[in-house]
């Protein structure tokens, strides 16, 4: 079986085929940061237009890649939502006009059921449930992923991201865009005690993540220590927020996780991601990150969430529509603060 996987939910383009038994026959991504880092942060104008220029190739290339033609595919999966909502409809048309034309059915994808499945393609051993960590520039939530389409979230922020805060920050620092390698890097060579920052919501007894305050502090502190200080100090403020929330989900959990999994583009992180193996380790829990290239946008991960949703007999009506809000976890709770994605 074979699905062809589409995402265009932010500033990168991708198409990708990849079958049920976890084989990335092809995979082709365009990123637009040249077209948004005069602006310092995505334009969803700019990101639509450029989906659309980009897309068709790149699915084209994708095919051609695998040697493939499209009557080859089994269904195609493109992400619905949530995200910026020119971008979105983007991908979501053009799947939709694929399943037409070459009469496959269509899967309506959620951008975040792609992060929180993506481990399980690189990993066939990851079983349900997992605690998820999901960390990107949009999202920053904890949840416990109980089955395809069972997600309950645990944990979101209540103002920024975590991808967010490195992006800001980055700005902030004059260091470019995107912003999180940028920041990982000018962290290398500095001093992660050298700056006092705070740390929002450790200890509290809510279960969220706050970053707008730390995002805040680094403003007021630049100018009076070197870039690269501000960076490593940032940087372990938002490892050490993240590993005291995530700590205290595993201990409200009622249920024993077969691993720690951390998905989305902050995962990327090499100082996020040896903070969480290390928490892993200290609960006995197995820790599993998707490789770098599946952490950030691609469409593998759509790919891949399509083909556990059709395994399960989920398909979607080519009506559906495009949706620029789409909780991964319809129950939970809203929190306080403006500005939430989900
Ligand atoms: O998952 P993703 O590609 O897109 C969203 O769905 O948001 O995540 C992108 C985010 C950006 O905020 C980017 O700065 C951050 O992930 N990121 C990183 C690193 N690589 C990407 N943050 C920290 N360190 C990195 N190495
Ligand atoms: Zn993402």
């Amino acid at each position: 079986m074979i699905i062809l996987g589409i995402e265009s939910s932010c500033d990168e383009t991708a198409a990708a085929l990849v079958t049920a038994d976890r084989q990335v026959l092809a995979h082709r991504l365009l990123g637009q940061e040249a077209a948004h880092a005069p602006f310092g942060g995505v334009v969803p104008e700019i990101a639509a237009r450029a989906h659309v220029e980009a897309l068709e190739p790149l699915i084209v290339a994708a095919l051609a890649d695998a040697g493939l033609k499209l009557a080859d595919v089994d269904a195609i999966a493109a992400t619905a939502g949530p995200g910026l909502i020119g971008g979105v409809m983007v991908g979501l048309v053009t799947g939709k006009a694929l399943a037409h034309a070459a009469g496959k059915p269509l899967i309506a994808v959620n951008h975040l059921e792609g992060h929180a499945l993506s481990p399980r393609l690189s990993d066939p051993d990851l079983a349900f449930p997992y605690l998820l960590l999901l960390v990107s520039g949009g999202h920053c939530q904890l949840l416990l992923v109980e089955g395809v389409g069972a997600y309950r979230r645990l944990a979101t922020t209540i103002d920024d991201a975590a991808g967010e805060a490195f992006d800001k920050t980055a700005k902030i620092l004059g260091l470019g865009f995107p912003g999180g390698p940028a920041v990982e890097r000018a962290a290398a060579l500095g001093n992660p005690k050298a700056v006092p920052l705070p740390r929002p919501l450790k200890g509290s007894a809510e279960p969220h993540f706050s970053f707008a305050g730390l995002k805040s502090a680094v403003a007021r502190v630049v100018g009076d220590y070197p870039p690269e200080d501000i960076a490593a100090s940032f940087q372990a403020a938002v490892v050490d927020c993240l590993i005291d929330r995530t700590t205290r989900a595993l201990n409200g959990l009622t249920v024993t996780p077969t691993a720690l999994v951390v998905a989305g583009g902050v995962a990327a992180n090499g100082a996020v991601r040896g903070a969480l193996q290390t928490l892993a380790a200290t609960r006995g829990l197995r820790f599993v990150a998707p490789p770098l290239w599946l952490c950030t946008d691609n469409a593998a991960m759509i790919a891949w969430a399509g083909a556990e949703r059709f395994a399960a007999g989920l398909t979607d009506p080519l009506d559906t529509a495009a949706r620029p809000r789409w909780p991964l976890d319809p129950a939970a709770e809203a929190v306080r603060g403006a500005g939430v994605k989900a």
